[in-house]
Parts: structure tokens; sequence; C-alpha cells
């Protein structure tokens, strides 16, 4: 029997420098795609996989990120007053339960993995999720809950993965695989940061979710700063990797890293372009602005 995946962390603590000047006041997270902040969508993947807790890695100037989550009672109650029923729905379905969020300050940015050690206490002893809360995941069914599917099955550890043009390899953490599992679902043999050119030992690259077993944190707790000067998750998975058993999982679905700027314009579009009402508007845009007639 595998312990159940109940608690996800979320690592909001980074400076967002790619997005300066509009990330000095606002966390990056709270940008939006379309009408929702960037964070909104991770949590919404998180509750749709089961999560009941979720623990965000917070830094200076975040406290909006915990307001957001909140009840925000003098727009409810105005809302109500002039009986805007929908958007009251709206705000009571992305609202968590109480009491099942945390928020825990990383206090300086020393790195992914510094910032998932800072959730050390609060997970306890008992496997738990990472989503990199910048990455957000269009699928029919939630990333992170085709994750668990497949947890369930087999325990350990668990990445998932996505393809990407092998010109692009070095951009990324690149997995190498051994035996398969399923159809989507492979053992990791290796992970390699950002690759060589030419050198990569797969096209598979790791997409910012993870399912990963508490014993990362005592390996956390040793750990030297690696790449960058920052201390590193992959460092410290790749060293539980020699005593746990880690897969990857090909989910169905596509990310958007919207932490860089071709993402986050290119997930306004996508998402935008769900809305029949808006890509009714979009495509006329869009062919214009191909044609160079705007
Ligand atoms: P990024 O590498 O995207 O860094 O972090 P960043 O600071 O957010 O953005 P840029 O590069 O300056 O524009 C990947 C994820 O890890 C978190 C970030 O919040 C982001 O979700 N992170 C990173 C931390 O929480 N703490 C850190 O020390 C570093």
């Amino acid at each position: 029997m595998t312990k159940p995946i109940r608690k996800a962390v979320l690592p909001v603590a980074g400076l967002g420098t790619r997005f300066l000047p509009a990330t000095k006041a606002v966390p990056k997270e709270m940008l939006t795609i379309v009408e929702r902040p960037i964070i909104q969508y991770v949590v919404d993947e998180a509750r749709a996989a089961g999560i009941e807790h979720i623990v965000f890695v917070t830094g200076r100037n975040k406290h909006v990120i915990e307001d957001h989550f909140d009840m925000a009672y003098e727009l409810e109650d105005t809302l109500k007053a002039r009986n805007k029923a929908e958007a009251l729905k709206l705000l009571e379905e992305h609202r968590p339960q109480p009491g099942s969020t945390s928020f825990t300050r990383q206090q300086a940015p020393l790195g992914l993995g510094h910032a998932i050690w800072c959730a050390r206490d609060i997970i306890g002893d008992e496997p738990f999720a990472i989503l990199l809360p910048d990455v957000i995941i269009k699928s029919k069914v939630s990333c992170l809950k085709q994750m668990v599917d497949l947890y369930q099955q087999t325990g350990g550890n668990i990445i998932a993965v996505e393809e990407v043009p092998e010109d692009q390899t070095q951009n990324y953490g690149i997995v190498e695989l051994s035996e398969k599992i399923n159809d989507n679902a492979s053992r990791i043999s290796n992970m390699v940061e950002k690759p060589a050119p030419g050198t990569a030992p797969s096209n598979l690259m790791i997409t910012g979710r993870y399912l990963l077993q508490p014993e990362i944190f005592d390996l956390l707790s040793n750990q030297d700063t690696g790449a960058g000067g920052e201390i590193q998750l992959t460092d410290s998975m790749l060293k539980l990797m020699r005593d746990q058993h880690f897969a990857s999982i090909k989910f169905e679905g596509r990310s958007y890293d919207c932490g860089s700027k071709p993402g986050f314009l290119s997930a306004n579009i996508a998402f935008g372009m769900d809305d029949p009402n808006l890509a009714e508007e979009l495509i006329p845009f869009m062919r214009a602005a191909i044609e160079g007639s705007l």
C-alpha cells in the first residue's frame, strides 16, 4: 500500500526578474492568464488531483498571494447586495477550504531546493507533490492527477516529462530512461541539468511537477550549493535515486512556462482561444498580426 499524496508545495519565493518592472510590486504568480492569476491555475490543478493541503513557500512582497486565497468580505458582501450570483460562485469555487493552506517564508532566495526544504516541517513524514507555480498545464485531466494515478500503481518518486525539440534540450533538465512501465511511463536512471548540445540522454524535459518521498528533505538539509550558486532540487533527487525508484510520466497535455515571456503570451492565447467569444475576436486579430496589417 502506498501512502496517499495529501500535500503539495508551491515555491513562490523567486524574484521573477524576467518580468521586471511588472514584478517589482506584483508577484510573477499573480500575473494573469486571461482572467485568472497564474497561481490559480496551479492550485486548481492540485485540488483536482485530490490534494488536501497546499504549502506556499513565499518571500517578501508575496502577501497578495495569501490575500488572493482568502475570503474578500467587502467584495463578497457587495456582490451579494448586488445579486451578482455568478461572480460570487466563481470566487467560492476557487477558494481553498479554511485551514487547507499554509504559508512559510524562504527568507532568502537560495534556490529551488532550499525553497522546498523550507516546507519540511509542514509536510512531515509523508510523500508529497511539488508544483512549480510558473508552469501551467493545459490538459483534459489535471497533470498532477495523472501522476497520482501512476503513483498508486508504482509508489516511489514520479516526475512529469514532456518532449522538446532536440535542438532545445540544452535549456532544460533532461531525463535518461531505463525500462518501460507502460506506454507513457518509464523508470528514470539519470537526470542532467541543461546538457551541452548533442549530449542529451533523451528529448524529455522535466516539466515542473514532482511527487517525492520525504527522504528528500534529509538530502536537502545536507546539500551544498550547486549550479548558479543555488541549492538545486535536482542534485538531491539524484542522490535519492541511488536508494529509491524514480519514474517519468509523459502526461497528456501541454505545459506553458509562464516565467518566460513567450510562454506567458502563448498561454494567454491558448487559454483565451478556449472561450468562443474571445476566439471570435482573437482570430482576425492574430491573422492581421501575422500578415503585418495591424
Ligand atoms: P525561476 O528559476 O523561474 O526563478 O524559479 P524566478 O526568480 O522565479 O524568476 P526569474 O528567473 O528571476 O525571472 C523557478 C521556481 O522556483 C521558485 C520560483 O518562485 C519559481 O516558482 N524559487 C526559485 C523559489 O521559490 N526560491 C528560490 O530561491 C528560487
